[in-house]
């Protein structure tokens, strides 16, 4: 792998300005953005005065706690357009997340939010050692999802050729690959494995094509699959976060040369930890539900948002933004079985450290009499098939599972190629308990 480290030079000033200089920033921001939600969203001005704040009564950043939270039902009681802080006319462009049930959560973007998320990008982007001129392969899904849009103007405002392929057509994007060489590639990291499968399938050594690095978001992953997704194509994987309330993917990024988690860009977004019980703030390096309060953003402002994903505020290495740690699960995700806190990225780790398995698992969840259990369906590597392998290797992730994790789950290994594959976000969790 080759030393994608961007030359300190080509980083905004701000990335590597002193924590006053970014404290002050934020505090002005803030102020903005407060004052921006408050006149022009009802909603925001109903909350506030209810919760007996003003945003006057921000004098320092720790203030910003006085406030209420914003949650996801919130932007579905405004559906579509009610959270917009800008006419409509004034909004460039809408996205919505899917949602499982229900309506979707809608967003919009002036011409100014659209220019800030292509920065975002483009910062991430050159923080994964991307640098202008390279070719892009873009395999995030294009539509009402932010990643695919998000990552194509970013990279192009990097300076990048684009090839906007979408998520889909597996055996495609490998000739695409082969015949084009782009040296980064954005996709999750469930469709990456989709996609080096297909690697193999077609005869071809992962190890030999241009990929240099792969910007991977959108779902967890953990540090074992950056490492086996590392080995099999000699390429660097850094992660990348985000989400569609916030603004899409590029709130924060991992940097090529530390790897070691992911710097918020604070100068647009302001993160907080929260205690997920008591909604109280907890001190950097504690563990707890992430928060974002946007600083700059015009069409649709958001303050205090619960994001539901959990993780740590960690001070500033590559750049003196701070980091958060690389997200291991959402609160909607954690499974409780017989007492036990789980979480599917939980799993992953100890599928991965099988060598007769494959990287791809799914996790059923079902009735037991009146016990929640677990299922865990994994498939062998088509060398490794044979039933005594099955067994072995099924014996030995149960075995693992309970050793570290600490439950009791059945595995159901497959034949090679019989878990459900991804596309873009993984499904990794089945509920069949109703
Ligand atoms: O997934 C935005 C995105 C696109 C991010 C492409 C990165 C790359 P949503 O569909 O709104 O937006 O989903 C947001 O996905 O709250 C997390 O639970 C999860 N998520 C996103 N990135 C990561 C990541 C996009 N790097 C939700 N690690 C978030 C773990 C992630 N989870």
């Amino acid at each position: 792998m080759r030393d994608l480290t961007p030359s300190r030079d080509s980083l905004d000033a701000i990335e590597i300005a002193s924590r006053d200089e970014i404290s002050a920033l934020q505090l002005d921001r803030l102020k903005w953005s407060l004052q921006h939600a408050y006149d022009n969203v009802p909603f925001y001005k109903a909350q506030f005065d209810a919760a007996g704040v003003h945003p006057a009564d921000l004098k320092s950043l720790k203030d910003l706690a006085k406030f209420p939270f914003t949650v996801k039902s919130d932007l579905r009681d405004n559906y579509p357009f009610n959270m917009f802080a800008v006419p409509r006319d004034k909004i460039s462009r809408i996205h919505a997340s899917s949602g499982t049930t229900g309506k979707p959560t809608v967003v919009g973007y002036t011409d100014g939010d659209l220019e800030m998320w292509a920065n975002m990008v483009a910062r991430s982007l050159r923080a994964a050692g991307t640098k202008p001129g390279d070719m892009l392969h873009n395999a995030y899904g294009y539509g009402l999802f932010t990643g695919g849009l998000g990552a194509h103007y970013g990279a192009e405002k990097l300076g990048c050729t684009v090839v906007p392929v979408s998520g889909g057509m597996t055996a495609r994007q490998v000739t695409l690959i082969e015949d084009f060489r782009p040296t980064t590639i954005m996709v999750t990291p469930s469709y990456m494995l989709n996609i080096l499968e297909q690697y193999h399938r077609q005869g071809i050594d992962p190890r030999d094509c241009s990929l240099e690095v792969g910007v991977f978001g959108a779902e967890p992953w953990t540090n074992k699959m950056r490492a086996e997704v590392e080995a099999a194509f000699d390429m660097h994987a850094v992660d990348i976060y985000g989400l569609s309330e916030v603004m899409g993917p590029g709130v924060a990024s991992e940097c090529v040369e530390t790897k070691d988690g992911l710097h918020i860009w604070e100068d647009n977004f302001y993160p907080e930890i929260i205690d997920p019980v008591t909604g109280e703030v907890v001190e950097d390096g504690e563990m707890g539900e992430l928060v974002f309060t946007t600083l700059t953003k015009e069409g649709m402002p958001i303050i205090r948002y619960r994001t539901r994903d959990l993780t740590r505020l960690l001070p500033g290495t590559a750049r003196s933004m701070r980091r958060m740690e690389k997200v291991t699960g959402r609160s909607d995700d954690m499974m409780i079985l017989r007492g036990v806190n789980v979480f599917p990225t939980q799993i992953e780790e100890q599928v991965l450290t099988i060598e007769g398995l494959a990287p791809h698992y799914q996790i059923e969840l079902l009735k037991e009499g009146q016990m929640d259990a677990m299922r865990v369906h994994v498939e062998c590597l088509p060398e490794h098939s044979s039933p005594e392998a099955q067994a072995a290797h099924g014996a030995t992730l149960k075995h693992r599972i309970k050793e570290v994790v600490g439950i009791t789950a059945v595995i159901v290994v497959a034949e090679p190629g019989g878990v459900a594959r991804s596309e873009g976000k993984a499904k990794r969790v089945i509920d069949n308990r109703s």
